[in-house]
Parts: C-alpha cells; sequence; structure tokens
C-alpha cells in the first residue's frame, strides 16, 4: 500500500512556536516510546504514524532506548519513514535523546560528550536519517560536569546532525543554568521535555517560570498518565492495555490507586462534552507556556480522541476549582 498524504493535513491542527523561537510544534505530537518496538505490531505503529501526520501531527518523539528491545523503536520508524515520509522530510520534526542505558560499560549512558555523540550517530543510523531536528539531554547527570554534557548538545547541532537542542527531566535549577551555558555556547536551548499531568505537577513550582523568563518551549511527556487519564481503566484493566503489559512502567497497583480521582475527573468530563483524556489534554494547553502535548497511542482512534481535544481548550474557573478538589 502507498501512502499518499490527505492534502488538507494542515487545515486544521494548531502549531505553537518553541518559547520565543521560530520553530513551531503542533500542540499534538506524537512520541514512540510505547506500541512502536519490536515486540508490537509494526502495521498498527504504521497506520499510526499515518493517521497522525494526515491530521497535521508533524512531530513525531523516539530517543534511543525506546522499544522494548532499545533501539527497535527508532529501527522500526527508519523503516517506516523510508517507506511513506522520505519525500516529507522537511515537514517533520523528528527527535531524539540520549541518557538511559544503551549499552555495556561506562560510556553508554548519562551525559558524557563520549556517550551523547556515540548515541546520536547509532540513533541516526537506526533511523536511517542525516540530522534529527532536535535532539535532547534525556536526564541531567549528577556526576558529569553540566558544560560537558552542554557542550555535547552543542557539537550536535555545529556537526549537522541536529538542527535545535533540548534537556528533559531537569530540576528548575539546572534548567536555568544549562539554559545559560548553551546561550553562551551559541546553541540556545529550545524546548524542555518534562512529565506533567493532571496528577504529576512538579512543573509548576518553578520550571515553567525559569522556561517563560528564558524564552524556552516546553512539551510535557505523559499527558495522560499514560492512560489513567482516560476512560480506559473504568472498568477494570482491559487486555492489551500498558497496564495489562509485561514490560513498561504501568502497574496494576497504579490504576488502582488514582481509580477513585479518575471516576469523579470523568463526571466534570462528561459535563463538558469532551472525553477524560481530552479533558486531561485541555487542563495542559490552556497554559500558554505549553508549545505542546507528548501523547502516546496504541490505536488510530485514540490519536483522533486526542487531537479532537483542540476544540475547547477553555475552563470556567468552576470547572477549574472542581478539578483541584478532586486532585489534592
Ligand atoms: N523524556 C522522557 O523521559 C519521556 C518519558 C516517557 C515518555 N516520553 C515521551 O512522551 C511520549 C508519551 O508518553 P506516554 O505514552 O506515557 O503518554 P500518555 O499520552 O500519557 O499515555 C499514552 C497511553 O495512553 C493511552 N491513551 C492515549 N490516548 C487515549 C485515549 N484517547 N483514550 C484512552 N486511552 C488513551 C494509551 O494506552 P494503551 O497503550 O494502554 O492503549 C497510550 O499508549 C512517549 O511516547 C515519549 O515520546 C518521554
Amino acid at each position: 500500500m502507498t501512502y499518499i498524504p490527505k492534502e488538507n493535513r494542515y487545515n486544521t491542527m494548531k502549531y505553537n512556536r518553541c518559547g520565543k523561537w521560530g520553530l513551531k510544534l503542533p500542540a499534538v505530537s506524537l512520541g514512540l516510546w510505547h506500541n512502536f518496538g519490536d515486540v508490537d505490531t509494526i502495521e498498527n505503529g504504521r497506520k499510526m504514524l499515518h493517521r497522525a501526520f494526515d491530521l497535521g501531527i508533524t512531530h513525531f518523539d523516539l530517543a534511543n532506548n525506546y522499544g522494548p528491545p532499545p533501539g527497535s523503536a527508532e529501527e522500526n520508524f527508519g523503516k517506516m519513514f523510508k517507506q511513506d515520509f522520505s519525500s516529507h522530510r522537511d515537514e517533520l520534526i523528528i527527535s531524539s535523546k540520549a541518557g538511559y542505558l544503551m549499552w555495556p560499560g561506562p560510556y553508554g549512558e548519562w551525559g558524557s560528550r563520549k556517550y551523547l555523540l556515540a548515541s546520536l550517530d547509532q540513533s541516526l543510523k537506526r533511523m536511517g536519517l542525516e540530522y534529527v531536528d532536535i535532539f535532547y539531554s534525556h536526564r541531567p547527570d549528577p556526576d558529569t560536569p553540566l558544560e560537558e554534557t552542554m557542550m555535547a548538545l552543542d557539537r550536535a547541532v555545529r556537526s549537522g546532525k541536529a538542527l535545535y537542542v533540548g534537556i528533559s527531566n531537569y530540576p528548575a535549577d539546572m534548567a536555568k543554568e544549562a539554559s545559560k551555558i548553551l546561550k553562551e555556547l551559541g546553541t540556545p536551548c529550545l524546548i524542555h521535555q518534562p512529565k506533567y499531568s493532571m496528577f504529576v505537577r512538579w512543573v509548576e513550582d518553578g520550571l515553567l517560570d525559569v522556561l517563560e523568563e528564558e524564552g524556552i518551549g516546553c512539551i510535557p511527556f505523559s499527558p495522560l498518565a499514560q492512560g489513567l487519564l482516560s476512560d480506559k481503566y473504568l472498568n477494570g484493566i482491559p487486555e492489551n492495555s500498558r497496564a495489562a503489559k509485561s514490560w513498561g512502567f504501568l502497574h496494576e497497583s497504579d490504576v488502582k490507586s488514582a481509580i477513585g480521582k479518575v471516576q469523579k475527573l470523568n463526571e466534570i468530563a462528561k459535563q463538558r462534552g469532551q472525553s477524560l483524556a481530552q479533558m486531561a489534554l485541555a487542563w495542559i494547553l490552556k497554559d500558554k507556556r505549553i508549545t505542546s502535548v507528548l501523547i502516546g497511542a496504541s490505536s488510530i482512534k485514540q490519536i483522533d480522541d486526542n487531537v479532537e481535544t483542540l476544540k475547547n481548550i477553555m475552563f470556567s474557573d468552576e470547572e477549574l476549582r472542581l478539578i483541584e478538589e478532586i486532585l489534592k
């Protein structure tokens, strides 16, 4: 089957600037952490990429370790890219990251220049790309000077292997310092990728302020708390759901401890005429400092549902108050 992207793909998606920079990202971006590894069905992944692009999702987010096994999401993406998207390279923002364990020995994880630049080369090879649009330091390294990690990001851009750089999981003070170093190096920080959802709110205690001051974009990951913030678990744990799988980081106990709040939030979503997933994404997008929400999906139906969010990202004060009451 030859994939021909829909001509009207740019008609409805909203695009937001990354902080003060020129690059715009779709308000909803798609991550390939789950559902694109060798344990998954490649044809389903392919269909999801098609649907996403047809809906104006121009940003696909990867990392060296996505799979399982680690690296397989990049490899599978590379095959799909070659087959369906190679003539659309200039319409796509493809990101990758390095920070977590990829190979044995002292150079296979964290934030040294040795690891980051070797990992970027490996990612490009797996994906069959000449460059990534955004290359991230995936997590701060407590044992490597920040200068070294930032110099490696700067080098990635200067060598033509990345167009922009980002940081992920950096706390507010380190993000500020990283931004200062990157500015001095002449490769300013484009974007920060933190975990943020109704259930995980650490970014509100300083990080979002730093990003605004520095003119850096923000693309929250796991905005649905890996699917907890949806109607998926209202009647138990469905087969094939992330919580039912033997790999990954969402467990039955997480569902059990969240379900009470999820049920109450679902009632508010219904009153708004939205699915709970849509309300959870809208709740993040209501803040002007957010560039894009970085979702995961296991079906095209979920991608459709999530993009529909953009029809209503406004909240009344009363709705916000009720949500806060449930979340506290
Ligand atoms: N920088 C980092 O350290 C880091 C860490 C984690 C993730 N990320 C990035 O963020 C991306 C998203 O993370 P995530 O997958 O955890 O995000 P998420 O959007 O919170 O969770 C995605 C999961 O939620 C469920 N879902 C999505 N839409 C739904 C809908 N409309 N209705 C019902 N269920 C729905 C699906 O679960 P089922 O599979 O059960 O159907 C889907 O796989 C990743 O792919 C990756 O690119 C980055």
